[in-house]
C-alpha cells in the first residue's frame, strides 16, 4: 500500500548557496529552522523593490526512512517551488525543475538509504529567468521565491498505480440521474506480473454506490466505462461529490489504492451561453492572484480555501479564473466542495518566448491537466499565454495536447484583441471598453464573430484603480462600473459571462500599479477586505439578504457639500428609508439603468422623499415649487440652471422665503449640515417581509471590533494560518472609513503574528495573519488599540 508523508517541518534554510553545502559532512543545524510553505523574503506591505522577491536560497531536510521503505519506491513530490530549483539527495543531483507553478516529483529510490539519515537539499533560485514562463517580457504581478507549496514523500510498492483519471459524460437521451463514468489508471510495473487485478468503487460517504472491475490494456493502463444510475449531479448550488476508489490487487493482496473526490456533471459552451447539467448558467466571477501581504505566495491550506469561500460565499461568484497560472490544490479542492467553477490557465503574461519557453509551456499545460483532471469545478483549460499574440503552430500544439490529455473539457485562451485565430473551443476576451458612461461591454460578434462561444475574462481593473482609502464617490464609481459590465453580460446569451479584474489588490513590478508597487484593481484590498465593488457581486446572490448602503450621506465627504446619488447594493425587493424615525419613502431597484441584472442597486437622486408633502407645512403648489428648488440644489448646488435660480428668487421675493428658512429646509431635507446628529434607517424587504436593516448617520461612538476567520485551527501536515479582521466601527455598525488607528496583536504561545505588529488601520480596517507555532490546545490573541477596550479572540488549535 502507498503511504504519504508530509515533509514540511524541520527544514533549515540559508538565504544563499555555497559549495560547502553540498559536502555530506555539512551540518545545517545552525541554520534557521523553517516550515514549508516558505517565502525567502517577508516583504513590506508596499513600497519595496521587487528584486527582494527574487532571491536565491538553499533548503536542507534530513530524513530517515523506516523499514516500510525497504524494497519500495520513494518519490519526493514538490507542489510548487518558485522559480527554478535543483534537487539533491545524499549529494546526488536528481535534476532541475524550471517554473514555479506546477507540481513535480523525483524518484529517490536509487539514492535513498533505509538504514540511515538522508539529506534532501534544494537550491532555489527566484530570479525571473527569461524563457521560463511567465518571464521574458514585463509581467504585471510578482512571483515570490521559495518552496511555497507543500512537499511530501510517497512510499509506493514497486508495482503501483501512477494516477487515477475519472470523467463523466451524459447519456443519450439525457437523464438527470444517470451518467457514464470512464476511468483510467495507468500502472507502473516492476516486472511482468500476471494475476494483477484492479477494482473501482464509487463511494457515497461510507456506502458503496457501485463497484466493478477495470480491464488492463496492452499499454499497462486499467480502464473501464460504466453506466451509473441514481447518481446525484455536482452543481454550483449543490456540489455533491462522491469518492472514486481504485484498488490494485495481486492475488487478493492489496498493492495500492487511490481515492479521489469526484463530481458527476456535464458542461458545454455554446454560442448561446454556458450550460451546466443542461441548464444555462451565466458565468459571473472574478480573477484571482494567489499572493498575500508579506508572505507572497507562501500561504498554507486554510488561507487558500478561504479565498474560494470569499469568492463563492461572500461575493456570490460562480466562477473564478486562476489568473495567470495553475493554483493551489487546496483552493481548487475547496472550489469543488462549495460549487465555485474554475477557469485554470498556464503561466504567462503577454509574452511568448523561444522554443524553450514553448516547451516549458507545454510541460506546464500537461502538469496542470494531469494534476487537476478530476476536479469537477474546472470547466475550462486556458491553453494560451494571457493576452499573447497569435502563434499558429504553438497554439495548435497546446490545443492538441489539451485534447489528447482531456477530451472532456473545452479549451480557451485569453486575448486582448479581436479576430484572433481561435483554435480553442471558447473565445475569451479581456474587455476593458467600459469607461463609465458607455456600454458595459462590446458585442461578442464584433470581437469574435457570431459563432464561437464567448467569455469575457477581465474587465475594469487598470481602467479604474480604486483604493479602500479613496473618496466615497470614487469607490462607488468603481462598483457601478462593475455593475454596468455585469448587466451587459446578462443582456445577451452570446455572453457566457464576465469575469472581473480582480478579487484583491496585489503587489506588482515597477512597470505597473501605483508608485507603491500595488495594483489597486481588486474589489477587495490585499487582505480581501471589501470595497463597495465587492457588494456588487454579493448583492447578486439569492440565498441570503444583502443590503449594503454604499453612500454615507455625510456632506463633508463631498466638494461644496453637494451630495451625490444615494446608492444601495441589495438583493431585496425594495427598501424603506426613514430619517430620525420619520419615513422618507419606499424605493425599488433601478431596473431602468440596469435592466438585465438579477438584482439592480437602488439608486436615489436624493433623500428628500415624501417628507415635505407629508408635513403639510405648505400648500400643495408651494410644496411642489419648493421640492423642485430643493432637488435642483441637491443635484447642482449653487451651479443649478438659471431657471431654477429664478424659481428660488421668486420664492424668496414673493413667498417670504428668507435665507434662514431656505437654509433650514436644505438642512432638514438634504444635507443635514449644521444640524443635530441624523440617523437614516434603511430596511430591506423580501416578499413584503422585513429581512435586513442598516443604519447610517453621524454617530459619535467608536467601537473596536475583531473577528477571526476560524476559531478552530486544524493544521494538517504543516503549520496553519488564520486571518483576523480588525475594524473600527461607529455606533451604528458601519466601518469608520477615515480611521487609521494603530492596532497591536498579542498572541499566547501557540500563535504568532505574520508581518509587522503593530499595524495601522487602512480606511478603517485591516487584516492580520496568525500562524500556528506547533503548540496544540486553547490559545488566545488579544487585540488592542489606544484606549478601546481590548478584544480577546479564542482559538482551539487541534
Ligand atoms: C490585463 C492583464 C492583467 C492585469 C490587468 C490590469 O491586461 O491581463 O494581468 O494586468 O490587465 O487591469
Amino acid at each position: 500500500m502507498r503511504s504519504i508523508h508530509p515533509l514540511n517541518h524541520q527544514w533549515h534554510f540559508s538565504p544563499e548557496f555555497r559549495e560547502e553545502y553540498l559536502e555530506p559532512t555539512f551540518s545545517a543545524d545552525e541554520l534557521p529552522e523553517i516550515q514549508i510553505p516558505h517565502t525567502m523574503t517577508l516583504t513590506p506591505f508596499n513600497h519595496f523593490d521587487e528584486k527582494i522577491t527574487q532571491g536565491i536560497g538553499t533548503y536542507f531536510r534530513d530524513f530517515s526512512l523506516g523499514k516500510e521503505a525497504v524494497d519500495h519506491r520513494i518519490i519526493c513530490r514538490f507542489y510548487g517551488v518558485m522559480n527554478t530549483c535543483k534537487v539533491y539527495v545524499n549529494g546526488v543531483c536528481l535534476g532541475s525543475h524550471e517554473g514555479g507553478y506546477t507540481p513535480f516529483e523525483y524518484d529517490l529510490t536509487s539514492v535513498c538509504l533505509t538504514d540511515r539519515q538522508n539529506r534532501l537539499l534544494v537550491i532555489v533560485d527566484g530570479a525571473e529567468t527569461a524563457n521560463v514562463p511567465p518571464f521574458g517580457g514585463v509581467v504585471d504581478y510578482l512571483s515570490y521565491s521559495g518552496i511555497y507549496r507543500e512537499v511530501e514523500l510517497q512510499i509506493l510498492e514497486q508495482t503501483h498505480l501512477q494516477a487515477l483519471y475519472c470523467k463523466a459524460a451524459d447519456l443519450t437521451p439525457w437523464a438527470e440521474d444517470s451518467m457514464v463514468l470512464s476511468i483510467q489508471a495507468p500502472l507502473v510495473k516492476a516486472m511482468d506480473m500476471t494475476d494483477l487485478k484492479c477494482t473501482m468503487e464509487v463511494l457515497d460517504g461510507d456506502v458503496c454506490h457501485y463497484k466493478s472491475e477495470l480491464k488492463l490494456t496492452a499499454n499497462d493502463t486499467f480502464i473501464g466505462s460504466f453506466q451509473l444510475k441514481e447518481i446525484k449531479r455536482w452543481d454550483i448550488d449543490d456540489p455533491k461529490q462522491y469518492r472514486i476508489r481504485v484498488t490494485l490487487l495481486l492475488r487478493e493482496i492489496c498493492l495500492d489504492q487511490i481515492d479521489e473526490w469526484f463530481g458527476f456533471r456535464s458542461i458545454s459552451f455554446t454560442s448561446k451561453g454556458f450550460y451546466l447539467n443542461q441548464r444555462r448558467v451565466k458565468l459571473i466571477g472574478l480573477d484571482r492572484h494567489q499572493s498575500y501581504p508579506y508572505v507572497g505566495y507562501a500561504m498554507p491550506r486554510r488561507m487558500q480555501e478561504k479565498d474560494a469561500e470569499i469568492l463563492r460565499f461572500d461575493l456570490g461568484c460562480r466562477i473564478v479564473r486562476t489568473s495567470h497560472y495553475m493554483q493551489s490544490d487546496h483552493f481548487i479542492r475547496r472550489a469543488d466542495e462549495i460549487g465555485l467553477l474554475v477557469l485554470e490557465e498556464i503561466p504567462g503574461w503577454q509574452y511568448i518566448g523561444n522554443e524553450k519557453f514553448k516547451a516549458l509551456s507545454l510541460a506546464n499545460l500537461e502538469a496542470m491537466i494531469r494534476h487537476h483532471y478530476n476536479h469537477p469545478s474546472i470547466v475550462l483549460w486556458g491553453v494560451r499565454i494571457n493576452e499573447s499574440p497569435d502563434d499558429h503552430d504553438f497554439y495548435v500544439e497546446t490545443n492538441q495536447l489539451a485534447k489528447k490529455l482531456d477530451d472532456s473539457r473545452p479549451t480557451t485562451g485569453i486575448r486582448n484583441f479581436r479576430h484572433s485565430e481561435c483554435l480553442e473551443d471558447v473565445y475569451a476576451y479581456n474587455d476593458f471598453s467600459h469607461i463609465g458612461d458607455n456600454a458595459g461591454l462590446v458585442h461578442p460578434n464584433w470581437i469574435a464573430g457570431p459563432k464561437v462561444p464567448y467569455l469575457v475574462t477581465e474587465h475594469n481593473g487598470h481602467i479604474f484603480p480604486t483604493k479602500k482609502t479613496d473618496p466615497e464617490m470614487k469607490q462607488i464609481e468603481q462598483a457601478l462600473r462593475h455593475l454596468k459590465v455585469i448587466d451587459a453580460a446578462y443582456a445577451t446569451n452570446r455572453h457566457s459571462g464576465a469575469i472581473g479584474w480582480c478579487l484583491a489588490d496585489y503587489n506588482t513590478h515597477k512597470e505597473f500599479g501605483s508608485s507603491d508597487r500595488v495594483c489597486y484593481h481588486g474589489v477587495t484590498d490585499m487582505f480581501r477586505l471589501p470595497k463597495p465593488a465587492a457588494y456588487v457581486y454579493a448583492s447578486q446572490r439569492e440565498d441570503v439578504p444583502v443590503l449594503e448602503v454604499a453612500s454615507s450621506n455625510t456632506p463633508g465627504e463631498f466638494d461644496e457639500i453637494r451630495l451625490p446619488e444615494f446608492v444601495i447594493f441589495t438583493n431585496c425587493d425594495y427598501v424603506t428609508i426613514a430619517f430620525n424615525g420619520e419615513k422618507i419613502g419606499t424605493y425599488f431597484p433601478n431596473r431602468k439603468r440596469y435592466p438585465h441584472l438579477p438584482h439592480p442597486p437602488i439608486i436615489l437622486p436624493d433623500l428628500i422623499g415624501n417628507r415635505l408633502e407629508a408635513s403639510k407645512t405648505f400648500s400643495k403648489r408651494l410644496t411642489r415649487q419648493l421640492l423642485r428648488a430643493l432637488r435642483a440644489y441637491y443635484r447642482d448646488g449653487i451651479h443649478m440652471p438659471i431657471g431654477e435660480k429664478i424659481r428660488i428668487a421668486w420664492l424668496m421675493l414673493f413667498k417670504g422665503f428668507t435665507f434662514d428658512k431656505a437654509f433650514h429646509l436644505i438642512g432638514r431635507y438634504i444635507i443635514n449640515w449644521g444640524k443635530d446628529l441624523a440617523t437614516y434607517t434603511i430596511q430591506g424587504y423580501r416578499e413584503n417581509q422585513p429581512v435586513i436593516t442598516k443604519l447610517i448617520g453621524r454617530s459619535g461612538t467608536r467601537i473596536l471590533k475583531a473577528f477571526a476567520d476560524d476559531s478552530v485551527i486544524a493544521p494538517k501536515g504543516t503549520y496553519e494560518v488564520t486571518r483576523i479582521v480588525i475594524q473600527l466601527e461607529d455606533g451604528l455598525g458601519n466601518i469608520c472609513r477615515n480611521a487609521h488607528d494603530v492596532i497591536n496583536v498579542t498572541c499566547e504561545n501557540g500563535l504568532a503574528v505574520i508581518g509587522p505588529n503593530p499595524v495601522a488601520l487602512v480606511g478603517g480596517s485591516i487584516g492580520v495573519y496568525l500562524r500556528t507555532t506547533g503548540k496544540k490546545g486553547r490559545v488566545s490573541a488579544i487585540v488592542t488599540s489606544g484606549d478601546c477596550p481590548p478584544i480577546t479572540l479564542d482559538f482551539l488549535i487541534e
